[in-house]
């Protein structure tokens, strides 16, 4: 089965709380609170680039998995924020690991990317042609944000997460995935940055009800069918983890599986909304909090912009 070796994540020091939006928007704690579930989140400064969050994660999975740089047979990149738009941040990284060389490249799928690049990395590593590959879901894409837009500045939140993925015989790892896209929606949530922008009008432009309406519906259907697919019932889950973007949709997403709270990780309160690193994020906090077991069903899911929206059951081990 293909299975995580190590995980790894790092998010960046600077703490940007609720109150600190205060001094230069129209919003407070209270409203931040009750609609999101958001109390801070980490900022990355401007000479601190994605693939420098990256790195830290990376680093991290591969000393967990044991492994050195040079051991790596490619490098996945999930992200929205990359360095630059070419190289890929994947090139980007695998220069700062000194991975030598390797395949690497990016994935731009947006919250879901790290479980996208997660069944991307499994179908590869089936072939047989690679035997270790790092993943990861990292983004500074608060260097998008416009400060003065208070309907999407206070939801995001820097940061990375990182896997060493491998295949072998072990009876751990992924149970099953599941991805699915819908570009015919992708106007309602948008990060205007590309050919299609003249420069100086980037921006994160966001419709938050529609995106809250369809987060609700997609990140239920994801959940489901991947259980369908694993054989199991919601009864099966030790763990959903579910993508940290509002805690209303957690809620949701929860009830429509009608778990118990204590099986529902939430660290949103902490980092925000941090994209395609929440999933490796939250996993490595679960890690860091003894909360994770062998043998233990997590269930992941997520949803973004596209959109895109999936889910995968790793047996944790
Ligand atoms: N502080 C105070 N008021 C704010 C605010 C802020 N930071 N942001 C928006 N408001 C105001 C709006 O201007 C609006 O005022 P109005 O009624 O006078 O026009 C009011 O609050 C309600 O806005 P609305 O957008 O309807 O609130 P909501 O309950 O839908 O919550 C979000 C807003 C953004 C928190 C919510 O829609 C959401 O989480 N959407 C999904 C976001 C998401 O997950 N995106 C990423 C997907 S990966």
């Amino acid at each position: 089965m293909v299975r995580i070796l190590g995980l790894g994540a790092y998010a960046p020091e600077g703490v940007l709380r609720n109150d600190d939006f205060t001094r230069f928007m129209d919003t407070d704690d209270e409203w931040i609170t009750s609609r999101s579930g958001i109390k801070s989140r980490r900022i990355a400064p401007a000479n601190v680039l994605t693939s420098d969050l990256a790195l830290e994660a990376s680093r991290m999975a591969l000393d967990r998995a044991g492994l050195s740089p040079r051991d790596l047979d490619m490098i996945i990149v999930a992200t929205s924020s990359p360095d630059t738009l070419t190289p890929s941040t994947a090139c980007v990284l695998s220069a700062k690991l000194g991975a030598g060389r390797i395949p690497c490249f990016d994935i731009s799928a947006a919250c879901p990317g790290f479980l996208y690049a997660l069944e991307v990395a499994r179908g590869l590593l089936r072939t047989g042609s690679y035997r270790y590959i790092l993943i990861v879901g990292v983004e500074s894409g608060t260097k998008f944000i416009d400060w003065h837009d208070r309907g999407t500045a206070v939801l995001f939140g820097d940061g990375a997460g990182a896997a060493v993925l491998t295949e072998d015989e072990s009876r751990y790892g992924v149970l099953a995935t599941y991805l699915k896209g819908d570009g015919r929606l992708g106007d309602l949530l948008k990060i205007e940055v590309g050919t299609a922008y003249p420069p100086g009008s980037w921006g994160v432009r966001m419709k938050g009800r529609e995106v809250f309406r369809n987060a609700i519906v997609q990140m239920g259907e994801a959940a489901v069918e991947v259980l369908k697919r694993a054989g199991m019932t919601a009864e099966d889950i030790d763990w959903l983890v579910p993508h940290q973007a509002n805690l209303r949709i957690i809620e949701a997403t929860r009830e429509r599986l009608n778990l118990p709270k204590e099986k529902v990780f939430v660290n949103i309160h902490r980092y925000g909304n941090t994209s395609a690193a929440s999933i490796p994020l939250a996993l490595n906090d679960m890690l860091e909090e003894n909360l994770l077991r062998e043998g233990q069903n997590v269930l992941a899911v997520s949803f973004g912009a596209g959109f895109t929206w999936a889910s995968a059951v790793i047996r944790w081990g």
